[in-house]
């Protein structure tokens, strides 16, 4: 398809657009709006619409901050595309309901919170993550990780160690999930993708071991992406970000004319992990 990579775009920071304290909005090309919060408003439920609130009625406080919280995130950078306040529900396995022509990610964990959103005409996918910029707790590792993951993590670690390179590729996978999802409305398994990561361009390639997404008559294998850390290890965070099809970003702003996505060539049942 006629798409650029990531890896070949520059980024806010690189343009020298934004400043050090940024994250994720440092991380992605001109057409895509990103908003994110360090620190949660005093009253930030109150932000909630209606139907939203009932949504996270009977969870607990730290749920419903989140949840209020990264909406604030995915209303802010939508107004910046000129798109009205909405609610945002959750749809099929949890994913996002954007407006047409919209497509976008949101992510919280402690500390940070965060969503970017783009016109459809502009990108086919986006998926972000953000985690605390800690080692995989014991155990895990090996649940998340393909056994060559793991093995780059520990070289990386040894050149690098100022990175949690396994929580940085597992943060990868859950952006790969993120994208894939809504183009595919199907599960895809922690086995079922392998992430590269390039320690010196901030970049990474994640290559599906299942057959990918059909867009505009192309099957796409790899996705690429950008990581970022901000603080050291067990301090801070690190991001990733992940965008599938990036038509071409000077079309922002423009009517959306998307390319025809066909849902990957998978016939396993998706499975799900947790509702809210
Ligand atoms: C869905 C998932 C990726 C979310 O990641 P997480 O680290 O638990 O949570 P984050 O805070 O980063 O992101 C949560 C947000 O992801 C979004 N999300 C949830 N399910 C989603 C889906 N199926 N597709 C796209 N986005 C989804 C939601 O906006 C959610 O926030 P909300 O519940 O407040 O609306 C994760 O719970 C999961 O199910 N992972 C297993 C699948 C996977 O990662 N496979 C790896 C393939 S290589």
């Amino acid at each position: 398809m006629a798409g650029t990579s990531l890896n070949d775009m520059p980024s806010a920071t690189a343009c020298g657009c934004m400043g050090t304290s940024a994250l994720l909005a440092g991380l992605l090309p001109r057409g895509i709006e990103v908003s994110e919060l360090f620190a949660d408003p005093p009253d930030v439920t109150s932000s909630l619409y209606p139907e939203e609130v009932d949504l996270v009625a009977r969870a607990v406080e730290k749920r419903r901050r989140e949840f209020a919280a990264v909406r604030m995130c995915a209303r802010t950078a939508m107004a910046r595309l000129g798109v009205p306040s909405a609610p945002s529900l959750p749809g099929e396995h949890r994913s996002p309901v954007w407006p047409d022509g919209i497509v976008g990610s949101m992510t919280h964990c402690d500390g940070y919170r965060a969503a970017a959103v783009a016109r459809r005409s502009v990108v086919i996918s986006i998926g972000v993550d953000a985690e605390p910029h800690d080692p995989l707790p014991d155990g895990v590792e090996e649940a998340v990780l393909l056994s060559e993951e793991r093995d780059a993590a520990l070289r990386l670690s040894e050149r690098r160690p100022d990175t949690a390179w396994d929580r940085l590729i597992f943060s990868a996978k859950e952006s790969v999930f993120k994208a894939w999802f809504p183009m595919t409305a199907q599960w895809l398994d922690f086995s079922e993708c392998v992430v590269a990561p390039d320690p010196d361009r901030g970049t990474f390639t994640a290559t599906l071991l299942v057959p990918g997404p059909v867009v505009a008559g192309e099957r796409i294998q790899h996705f690429t992406g950008r990581w970022r850390t901000r603080g050291g290890i067990e301090q801070g965070h690190v991001a990733t970000a992940v965008l599938v099809g990036i038509v071409d970003p000077s079309r922002a702003g423009r009517d959306p004319d998307p390319p025809l996505v066909r849902a990957a060539g998978k016939s396993h049942r998706q499975r799900g992990k947790r509702s809210t």
